[in-house]
């Protein structure tokens, strides 16, 4: 059968995903309390998939399940309540707990058809934070389908279509029809999720598709979000002296020659180094007139203090690049988004700092001081930006909190786009991400934490 075939059978069954979910659910329908060892299976698979791609060592192990299940034709439905048990975890920043934490509570949906399982809803929480009392969402969406009301059926078959253009548009393959699967129950999934942050977003910023639809929040924060800023130490760094001059209505720094091509960070965590070459190419550009692309891959080998792909803080950067004697540019020390071993020559050096100074968290002011001084290196929380597409974002702000900075930028400019300020920012997420690269972000309201962590290298 074709993937399509099956995939837009399984969407159907697919929790949250159904427009119907608010439905009571239907009369007569059965639920039971089931003895663990009928569970064993449908939670055995559950747990080989909250543990896919993780090495022996680090798995989660299955702690007390307890769950119902629904029968329908040659199908069961298994809704799931397990505690999982994840190994100590040395080193923080990929742990998925908070290190002092170990236990998980997790809500699983597997179908069963005929012995063939198949994950449809995973959602896991810290134990102590998680309420034990469910959304009863989950069993009565489910319902229309398994007693054959007849609802759900464009809505399989508009996601399939859907989720089809995004596998052509981004070129996707997966590895076997299982993962296709997965993925497109993800893909459905986040298309929910994007539908909320679209509702509750106060700015102009439209979102859906993006070419990270198909992964889960988890995996999305894993792989593309640097957990180093969330509690950056007390940074070191002297306050620049402040641009006492009343800021121009509007700056874009793109037409004066100051911004690089926006670049790709890859499956690598490293935005931070990309927010630092960002700045310090900016700064070059303004001190020395030469517009030059600086090297990222010097910061993830030789930047000690920083973590690579694992994350890092523009603060450390900046030291990294003194204590090194500069940056090489691109072509030289060019980009492979991995850890390599330090090759950064002095002699290659094309670009020096002298100094590195943290920033005004008052948004007038770091407006002013961009307009006159150059692109500025900040640090967001990135909610809502895995599915971003365009226009101006501006989440709420218990959404997007100042304290939860998880991603750094580029500030390369401001204006208004009819009543609405907005901050330009360059983004390291390729040029086929938001609008050919850059996110439109709300400012005047400290949106996201942009004004929480600016800052900017020196050159004397
Ligand atoms: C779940 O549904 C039952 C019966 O409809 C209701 O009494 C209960 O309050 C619901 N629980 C939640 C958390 O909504
Ligand atoms: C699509 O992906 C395949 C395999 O990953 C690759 O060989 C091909 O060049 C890609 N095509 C485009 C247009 O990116
Ligand atoms: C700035 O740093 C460069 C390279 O380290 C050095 O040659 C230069 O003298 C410094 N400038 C000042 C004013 O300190
Ligand atoms: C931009 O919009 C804000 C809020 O609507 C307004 O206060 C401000 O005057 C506008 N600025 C310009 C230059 O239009």
């Amino acid at each position: 059968m074709a993937p399509w075939l099956q995939l837009l059978l399984l969407l159907g069954l697919l929790p949250a995903a159904a427009p119907a979910s608010s439905k009571p659910p239907a009369a007569g329908a059965q639920a039971w309390e089931l003895a663990s060892p009928e569970l064993r299976e449908p939670a055995r698979f559950a747990l080989e998939m909250y543990n896919r791609g993780r090495a022996a060592g680090t798995r989660a192990a299955l702690g007390a399940v307890r769950g119902r299940v629904r029968r329908a034709g040659r199908g069961s439905l298994y809704s799931l309540k397990a505690t999982l048990v994840e190994p100590p975890c040395n080193d923080p920043t990929v742990c998925q707990l908070p290190v002092s934490k170990k236990t998980l509570l997790c809500s699983f949906e597997v179908l069963d058809e005929l012995g063939k399982h198949m994950l449809l809803r995973r959602d896991c929480g810290p134990v102590d934070t998680k309420t034990t009392d469910d959304k009863n969402e989950t069993f009565s969406s489910f319902l229309p389908l398994l007693n054959k009301d007849p609802l759900p059926q464009d809505f399989s078959v508009k996601m399939a279509s859907i989720f089809k253009d995004f596998v052509t548009t981004y070129n996707r393959t997966y590895d076997s029809q299982e993962e296709a699967s997965w993925r497109m129950s993800v893909f459905a999934n986040n298309m929910v999720r994007a539908q909320k942050i679209q509702a509750l977003d106060r700015g102009t910023a439209q979102y859906g598709v993006t070419k990270f639809s198909d992964l889960t929040e988890e995996e999305f924060r894993t792989i593309y979000l640097n957990p180093l800023l969330k509690d950056a130490p007390g940074r070191n760094m002297r306050l620049a002296q402040p641009v006492t001059d009343v800021p121009p209505p509007q700056w874009d720094w793109r037409n004066k020659g100051a911004v690089t091509d926006v670049k790709d960070q890859g499956m690598c965590g490293s935005c931070w180094a990309f927010s630092v070459t960002g700045n310090v190419e900016g700064q070059w550009f303004l001190k020395r007139g030469t517009l030059l692309s600086l090297s990222e891959q010097e910061l993830l080998d030789c930047d000690k203090t920083d973590k690579a792909c694992l994350g890092g803080l523009p603060s450390n950067a900046y030291s990294a690049i003194r204590t090194l004697g500069g940056l090489e540019t691109e072509d030289d020390y060019s980009y492979r988004g991995h850890l390599q071993t330090c090759s950064f020559s002095a002699e290659d050096a094309k670009v020096y700092i002298n100094d590195s100074v943290e920033l005004s968290k008052n948004e007038q002011k770091l407006a002013a001081w961009l307009a006159k001084k150059g692109p500025i290196s900040v640090a967001i929380n990135a909610f809502g930006m895995q599915f971003y597409r365009h226009g101006i974002s501006h989440p709420l702000r218990p959404l997007c909190s100042p304290w939860l900075i998880d991603h750094a930028v580029l500030l390369v400019g401001y204006g208004n786009r009819s009543a609405t300020p907005f901050w330009a920012i360059k983004n390291s997420w390729g040029t086929n991400w938001g609008e050919e690269g850059y996110y439109y972000l709300h400012r005047g309201s400290g949106a996201c934490g942009v004004n929480i962590m600016a800052s900017s290298a020196v050159i004397n």
